[in-house]
């Protein structure tokens, strides 16, 4: 696995992408990208946010590069879940929203599987649609949920509001940021709300 994240006069987007490529992570995204291109450009989209959130939180370099691997791998457990089931635009019945929630115990088995687990966070991979109220995926109270979660459980959040999909429309940075605000305390940490929306806000990327 790298330890490079970093270069000035790159884009936060290259950054990313290179490390990717260089990072021992990239043959599970390449896999990711062959069986549901979105979730492979969601997960660089939330790599991107998470690294540029880390950075405003004074994360040290070896804590940024954790969570940039952990973001980039967060929902790999969807290699496991049907594309059919991924792109469904009609509601989900209750079993098929149980395999959807899945993919968070699945990725982190898969990390296991493939010797790469300690190479990320793994509360990431477990934790990352669990709310600050408890009423997240597996009801895990907030006690439990680093800031780290929290902080992958905001940006993730955002891009899922910003891009559009068959069963989603497409909302606008700002009525993206009222959502997360409207639910900063139950779903989300609103000291983490508070940081992305700065981060966000301001012109340096
Ligand atoms: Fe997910």
């Amino acid at each position: 696995m790298s330890s490079m994240i970093g270069h000035a006069r790159t884009t936060l987007l290259e950054r990313v992408q290179q490390f990717a490529y260089d990072d021992g992570s990239y043959p599970f995204l390449r896999r990711m990208s062959r069986h549901h291109r979105h979730t492979y450009d969601h997960s660089i989209r939330v790599a991107c946010y998470s690294l540029k959130l880390c950075e405003a939180m004074d994360y040290t370099a070896a804590e940024r590069e954790i969570v940039l691997r952990s973001s980039l791998l967060h929902d790999i457990g969807k290699l496991s879940v049907p594309v059919c089931l991924l792109d469904k635009s009609e509601a989900l019945s209750s079993t098929e929203w149980d395999l959807i929630k899945e993919h968070c115990r699945e990725g982190d088995a898969l990390l296991r599987d493939w010797g790469v687990s300690g190479y990320v966070d793994c509360d990431m991979i477990l934790y990352h649609h669990e709310n600050v109220d408890g009423s997240g995926y597996d009801g895990i109270p907030e006690a439990r949920l680093s800031l780290s979660v929290k902080l992958l459980r905001v940006v993730d959040s955002y891009d899922a509001m910003t891009v559009s999909r068959s069963y989603n429309k497409r909302r606008t940075h700002e009525e993206a940021f009222d959502e997360l605000y409207r639910c900063s305390g139950r779903y989300y940490d609103p000291y983490v709300v508070d940081a992305f929306y700065r981060v966000m806000c301001s012109k340096c990327c």
